[in-house]
């Protein structure tokens, strides 16, 4: 076994990166400019020169305002260039894991019962945002096309990078008082616990769609506060709708996964989100 990473430089290319180096798995990691996926004929030039059994997309256009002004981009990024190495695994024979996100659906979440219930895997696609689009036009690409494919949704992603923890950290220090969304849910997810769900996936024959976030949910506005308490930061946060925190790619308000088909599969190992947000941020003061 022989693993590719793309993106390797992002928050999930490193810990992937860090996993796969622990358990002594053969890999390889590349990230823009010398792999850049929306160029297929050098990506294809450097997967044949590697050779690898398994390649990890996790290559992507992240800033979800930027694809809302930048299309173009957004689409050759998160669309053409999943589709360009769902070709290549196809000719090559390569098992491909493409990483997605909640943002492809509709973000008002299902309504069963007078409830609301988190998105399983087979619930219908409806993006709002560019982003949203782009990634839900790769993973149509990938599942089309390659016919050895993975492709794991995630949300509320951290780890090695910039990411909502961070940047409330950096807030507190220069703030009085921070305001944060309180009508927005989801699952703050860890790369720690994203990393090792697709690794034990990648390494299986179940090939599909899954969702893959820490357990549990919470509103962003819990999230901050949920920081600050652990971090000993005391900072008054004041929650505020996300009309009066407008940006231009709309956010989605409730945005839950069901880890459906891992559970299926006895593959579901994420953590509660609040365990996995205490390691992460104990790793951080260390
Ligand atoms: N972050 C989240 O909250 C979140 C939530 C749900 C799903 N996801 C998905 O999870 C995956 C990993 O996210 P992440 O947080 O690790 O993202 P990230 O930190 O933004 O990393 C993405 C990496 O891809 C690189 N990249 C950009 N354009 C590329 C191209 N044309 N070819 C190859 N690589 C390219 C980026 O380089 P540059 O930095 O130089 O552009 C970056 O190193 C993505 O598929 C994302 O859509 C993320």
């Amino acid at each position: 076994m022989k693993i590719l990473v793309t993106g390797s430089n992002g928050q999930l290319g490193k810990e992937l990166s860090l996993q796969l180096k622990e358990k002594n798995i053969d890999f390889v990691a590349y990230d823009v400019p010398e792999l850049d996926i929306t160029n297929k004929e050098k990506t294809e030039a450097i997967i044949q020169k590697e050779n690898p059994t398994i390649i990890l997309n996790c290559g992507a256009m992240t800033n979800v305002d930027g694809c809302e002004t930048n299309r173009e981009l957004a689409m050759a990024v998160n669309a053409q260039g999943p589709k360009n190495i769902a070709e290549i695994a196809r000719d090559m024979d390569i098992t491909l894991v493409q990483v997605s996100t909640d943002y492809v659906f509709d973000g008002d979440g299902i309504v069963e019962k007078g409830g609301k219930r988190p998105y399983i895997e087979s619930d219908p696609v409806d993006p709002k945002t560019v982003y949203g689009e782009s990634k839900s036009a790769g993973e149509k690409a990938v599942a089309e096309i390659a016919p050895k494919y993975f492709i794991i949704r995630t949300a509320w992603l951290y780890g090695d990078g910039n990411n909502f923890v961070k940047t409330m950290l950096d807030l507190a220090i220069k703030n009085p008082k921070i305001t944060v969304v309180n009508d927005q849910i989801g699952s703050p997810t860890s790369t720690v616990d994203l990393a090792k769900a697709i690794i034990n996936l990648m390494q299986t024959e179940n090939y599909g769609i899954y969702h893959g976030t820490c357990q549990g949910q919470c509103s962003w506005y819990d999230f901050a506060c949920e920081i600050f308490a652990r971090s000993g930061i005391n900072i008054p946060v004041e929650p505020v709708t996300s009309e009066q925190f407008v940006r231009p790619a709309p956010r989605p308000k409730f945005s839950v996964l069901e880890n459906k088909g891992l559970a299926d599969l006895g593959l579901d190992t994420f953590r509660d989100w609040q365990d996995a947000l205490d390691e992460y941020l104990k790793k951080l003061n260390s």
